[in-house]
Order: C-alpha cells, then structure tokens, then sequence
C-alpha cells in the first residue's frame, strides 16, 4: 500500500533532518508519494506569505504530515507558522515522549515518560496588546472544553500505552482562575480513569523534580507554555534535541515535526543530528497503522547509537547527517 503524504521541508537545518527521515522510512519498506510543499521564511520570498493556501490544501487532503522546522521571527514580525497550523487543524495534543537510550552520556539512565501538551491555547493564541508604549499585556486563554479534551487524551494513551500515572502540572496557586480551571478539568476526568495514578504538581517544583527525579514520571499532561518548557528540559535529560520526536494530533488531521528548531547556527553544515525527524516519521508510522517498519527503525536508531563514533556532533561523534543516516540505513536493512 501506498500513502500520499505532505511533507514541508521548513527552514534551517529542515531539510537536512526531514530528507533523512524520508530515507529511514522508504528504507523500512513503507512507500510514501511525498507530497512537497514549503512553507516558511521560503515561502515569504517566493509566495509573499510563510503559510500559503496549497500548503494548507495539501494537509487538508492527505491529513497527515511530516514537517521541518520553520523559524519565527523574535519580537516583531509575522506570527508563528506552527502555532497557526496546530489552530488551523484543531490539532489539539502535542506528544512529545522522552526516552533513555543505551550509552549516551546523561545525567540518567532510565527514563521513560512521555509529555502530552494542549496544543491550541494559554499564551499561545497572539492576544497580545501595548497598552501604551511602556506597557504590554497578553491574554492567557483556558476553555474547560480543551482542558478536558487534552485531559481526557493523555489519561486514555496512558491506558493504551499500560502506563501508570499522570501527573498533571500547572500553576493555579498564582492563577487561580486560568490553571485552576485546568486543574479542575483534570481532577474531573481523573475520576473515569480509577486505575491510573493522578497528581497534580505546580510548574516550578515539576521543573526541579524533572531534573532530579525524571524515573518518578510517566505521562505528564500540561497546558500549551507549560508543556513547551517542560519538553525541551526533559530532552536535555536523555542527551538533547537531537533525540526528540513529536506528534501534534487532532481529530482530521495530524503533524509529526521533530522538537526542535530551524538551529540556524548549524544548518547546511552536515551535522545536525537526524534522529529527532527520523523518530518523529516513525511516529507517524504508528499512526498510520506500520507499526513493524516503525519499530525497526527505533531498534536500528538505538543499536547505532550505542556506539560514540556512530554519532552526530552534538552527541560526541564524528559523523555528519549524511553519513549516519547512512549507518541507520544499512542497520534497517
Ligand atoms: P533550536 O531548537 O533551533 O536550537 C537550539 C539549540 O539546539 C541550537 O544550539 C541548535 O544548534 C541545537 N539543535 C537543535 N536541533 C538540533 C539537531 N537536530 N542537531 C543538533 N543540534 C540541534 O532553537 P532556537 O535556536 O531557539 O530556534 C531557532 C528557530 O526555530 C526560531 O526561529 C524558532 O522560532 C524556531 N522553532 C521552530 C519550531 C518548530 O518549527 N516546531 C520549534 C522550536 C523553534
Ligand atoms: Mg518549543
């Protein structure tokens, strides 16, 4: 069988990392007809727009995505191309699982958690406003609907998955009305999960437990900044960007994209490290039902991991994008 599939290059170190992830999968025996669209700092120059219609058409149709990265602009400039996607499609959680691998230097060993994100509100919907030139304010957005939907989500994978626990972060001590309603969404839904675990942990100690206690976590549900924040820290714990996948699901449609950014520091140089696309194509494998070519190239990531040379740059190796793809490839094979 083949699968019509869109896949947006982005911006940076983008097409390096997502080509290399088309690779593992057509090497994995899955057939993709990659439908290519940009979108991005690209698509500015040609189309006067950094998310064109077409690109919108294309996922519409196919509802499934692989993409790169695509920069945003600090400060000033035109709104984020991802948050809009995630909007746009009602792409409503954000998986982002974290998970030791064997022989990469970390401060633990054995982690295995995975974070589930509200992907479509908090401080994310551009309410933004100067009061007056020395005062800016934004509005911080929490429906009871999307708590409970992203609530509801993360108890269920957790059940799908035969996880444990949920943990549940917010800050409603200080914002009492916006996380407490999260808070509350949470507790509720909680009661039709009587086997699984709750709690509940305010941000700023989570973000101490995380660093020392990561074991102690399974499926952590948090709101849109929370969640951000929260899985770029838990990456740093198993080694880095580099390393982590993600999924941002809705009803119609959903979008794999690695963690990370366009890193334009390293980009068209050879070295970014791969995985973090690569894994996110196998999550995205799994969503379409191939499950098999999915775990293969997990094992063949982990087994060519083990090895310090086999690696990229920012995991201590010597071998740049190219070449460990290569390996990847021939450890599929
Ligand atoms: P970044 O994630 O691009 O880079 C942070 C650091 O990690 C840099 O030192 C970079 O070299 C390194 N890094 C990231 N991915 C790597 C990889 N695969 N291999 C080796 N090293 C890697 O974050 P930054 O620099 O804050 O953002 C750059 C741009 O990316 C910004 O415009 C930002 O808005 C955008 N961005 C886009 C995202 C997306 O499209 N989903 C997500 C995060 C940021
Ligand atoms: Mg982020």
């Amino acid at each position: 069988m083949a699968y019509n599939i869109t896949l947006i290059p982005g911006d940076g170190i983008g097409p390096e990392v997502i080509s290399a992830a088309a690779d593992v999968i057509e090497a994995a025996g899955v057939h993709i007809n990659w439908e290519v669209v940009e979108a991005g700092i690209k698509s500015i120059e040609k189309e006067g727009t950094p998310l064109p219609d077409y690109v919108i058409e294309s996922i519409k149709r196919n509802r499934i995505a692989l993409k790169g990265p695509l920069t945003t602009p600090i400060g000033g400039g035109f709104r984020s191309v991802n948050v809009i996607l995630r909007r746009t499609f009602g792409l409503y959680a954000n998986i982002r699982p974290v998970k030791s691998f064997d022989g990469i230097k970390s401060l633990h060993k054995d982690i295995n958690l995975i974070i589930v994100r509200e992907n479509t509100e908090d401080l994310y919907t551009g309410q933004e406003r100067m009061v007056d030139e020395n005062k800016a304010e934004g509005i911080k957005v929490i429906t009871r609907e999307a708590s409970e939907r992203i609530c509801r989500f993360a108890f269920h994978l957790a059940r799908d998955l035969n996880r444990k626990k949920v943990t549940l972060v917010h800050k409603a001590n200080i914002m009492k009305l916006t996380d407490g309603l999260f808070l509350e969404s949470g507790r509720k839904i909680s009661k039709d999960y009587p086997d699984l675990e709750f709690e509940d942990v305010i941000v700023d100690a989570m973000s101490m437990k995380l660093v020392q206690f990561p074991q102690n976590y399974d499926v952590i549900v948090a709101p849109n900044l929370y969640g951000d924040i929260l899985s770029d820290l838990a990456a740093g714990l198993v080694g880095g960007l580099g390393l982590a996948p993600s999924a941002n699901i809705g009803r119609d449609a959903a979008i794999f994209e690695p963690v990370h950014g366009s890193a334009p520091d390293i980009a068209n140089m050879n070295i970014a490290n791969p995985v973090s696309a690569m894994l996110s194509g196998a999550m995205m494998l799994k969503h379409i039902g191939e499950l098999d070519a999915a775990l293969r190239i997990e094992k063949a990531i982990s087994r060519v991991l083990k090895d310090e040379i086999n690696r990229t740059m920012d995991l201590g190796g010597k071998l740049g994008t190219k070449e460990f793809t290569e390996k990847v490839i021939q450890e599929i094979k």
